[in-house]
This record gives structure tokens, sequence and C-alpha cells, in this order.
């Protein structure tokens, strides 16, 4: 696949304290460049005999891809978000900085304060969305990888040196001051609405038990520690039990095969929480069982393993 260079996004005579002979070099220089080699990597990639070629070469090859296609999309997000006063941060952007960071004044300390880190050195700050926890984070990557995986970034400074020394020579935190004053916001905030459209990662669905009342394990970790009564089934397959080592304080196991020999014992006006190993069906089952029983029964999402996951006590199983 050919990939096709973009305009330059801002308007480079119209920014403060950024002369547009570096803005030129930097896109025709390191934009420019950085497009053309991905175009000759993919090249590259495309012409290869799978048959014949290493795979170290291969993996070569797809790290250097992946390095100058993050370019190219960083640089491209870089010139998107110059042309601006720096300082009018739009109501639904700042709701989202004060919200994330605190204050517009907070993020902006903490961008600059990344940014200044990597002064002297290469790599890119950005202001990234993260969909799956619908909120905003501020990183800093070496060279062009490390961004969050999943994130979208919506404002870019490029720290390489080749962003500012010819206007700038080695002051990286000039540089980085006329970057704040040039920051598009209305053009970031509009990338803010179009990233918070993302869906979040699809969670685990299981149309079978869509019924059923679920908590999650941090639920039920609060639950017991705020003491409220609560009965915990522990309803593990019995084969699996012969190899568990260790069972969720507070619960108790028993044998989802044999609920009949073991609901009598349970109290109707207490709630209960069952769980199996995992979470996927015999603690959901368990809890269908018992909820048509007439019983308060939910069943734990993400089961025994989950409980250890979040770092939840467990004793000896026996
Ligand atoms: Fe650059």
């Amino acid at each position: 696949m050919q990939y096709h260079l973009a305009p330059l996004f801002c308007r480079p005579w119209t920014l403060n304290g950024i002369t547009p002979r570096l803005i030129e070099s930097h896109y025709e220089g390191n934009y420019g460049s950085a497009l053309r080699r991905l175009n000759a990597i993919t090249e590259e990639l495309e012409a290869l005999d799978p048959t014949t070629t290493s795979a170290e070469a291969v993996n070569r090859l797809k790290r250097d891809e992946a390095a100058m296609l993050n370019s190219t999309l960083l640089h491209e997000l870089y010139f998107a978000s110059l042309g601006g006063d720096g300082r009018a941060v739009p109501e639904t952007m700042a709701a989202a900085l004060a919200r994330d960071f605190g204050s517009t004044d907070r993020w902006r300390q903490q961008f600059i304060a990344l940014a200044n880190a990597l002064a002297g050195g290469s790599g890119w700050v950005l202001l990234t969305y993260v969909p799956r926890d619908g909120r905003l984070i501020n990183q800093s990557g070496a060279d062009h990888g490390q961004n969050i995986a999943g994130g979208i970034p919506i404002l870019a400074l490029d720290m390489y040196e080749h962003a500012y020394h010819i206007d700038f020579g080695a002051n990286a935190s000039a540089y980085v001051a006329a970057f704040m004053r040039n920051i598009d916001w209305s053009a970031v905030e509009g990338r803010y609405e179009d990233a918070t459209r993302v869906a979040p990662p699809r969670p685990l669905e299981q149309k079978q038990f869509a019924g059923v009342p679920a908590m999650t394990v941090e639920e039920v970790k609060a639950m017991l520690d705020s003491g409220e009564r609560v009965q915990i089934i522990d309803a593990r397959p019995r084969h699996y039990t012969t190899r568990a080592q260790d069972i969720m304080e507070g619960a108790v196991w028993r044998d989802p095969e044999r609920l009949d020999e073991w609901i009598g014992e349970l109290s109707k006006t207490d709630p209960v929480v069952t769980y199996c190993v995992y979470g996927f069906h015999i603690g959901c089952e368990t809890a269908i069982s018992l909820r048509k029983a007439g019983f308060d029964a939910r069943y734990m999402a993400g089961g025994h393993y989950a409980w250890k996951a979040i770092g939840g006590k467990v004793r000896l199983f026996e």
C-alpha cells in the first residue's frame, strides 16, 4: 500500500514565534522523509518472498515500518495542533481537562514538565484520549514508539531537535513556550469530540446469562469490607477443586452438582454471591438455580481468578 502525503495543516505565517522556515524544514525534511521511508519499507515488505526471507529480516522491516508509520501520524497531528492562540480553551475541552487533571493549568504544567524532560533528547509529548477509561492522559514517548495501546492522541508536541533548532538552537524550553502559545484549541476540541465517539473495547458478553444479576469483584470486596452480611458460595466443580490450593476468604465451597443437598443451609434474608473458576458458567447457573428457589443470589463476574487478580484475600483450601 502506498501512503499519501497530507498537506500542511497549519498556516506557517500565522504562528507566533515559530518561523515559516522552521515549519517548512520540518514538514519537508522530517515529515516528508518519514513518509518516503515508510513507502520504501512498505514496498520492500510487499516484494519479500515469505518462503525464503528470514523471520529476523521481516521483523526488522516491521519494526522500521511501525516507527515510520507512527512518525507520519504524529507529525500530521503536530502540524494540526498549531495555528491557534494557545490560550482560549473552549468549554468542552476545558471541562475535560478539569475533570482529568484538576484544571487546565495543572494539565499545562504537567504537559510542559514532560516536554522539558525530553529537551536535548528526542520524542513526543502527547495528550491522548483512552476510550476504555473515557479519560485524557498526558504521555511522553521516546522516539516514535511507546504510544498507549488503544489511545487516541489529540495534541502532539514534537521534541526532536529538528523541530526547533533552526529557530531556537538548544533552547528547548523557549520552543516549548512558543508551542504552547500556538496551540489551536478548537482543533484539539474537535479531535477530542471525535475521540469520545470511539467505542470502548467490547466487554465480555454472556448472552445466555444476560438476565442474571452479576457483581464485579470490586463490588463484592466493598460489600465484605463494609461488614454487610453476605453468603459467599464457591461453586467451582468438584473435579477442579481437587487441585485447587486456595479459596476466597469468607467463602464456603459447595458442590454445584449437589445443590439440593446444601440449599437448605442458606438464609433467605441475606444475599448470596456465587462464583466459579473464571465466571463463565457454573457460577451463573448456580445463581440462577438459587434465584428460582427464591434467594437473592448474584454471581461474581470473573470468578476465583478475578478475585485473586484484585488481590482479594484467600485462605488455604482443604
Ligand atoms: Fe519532527
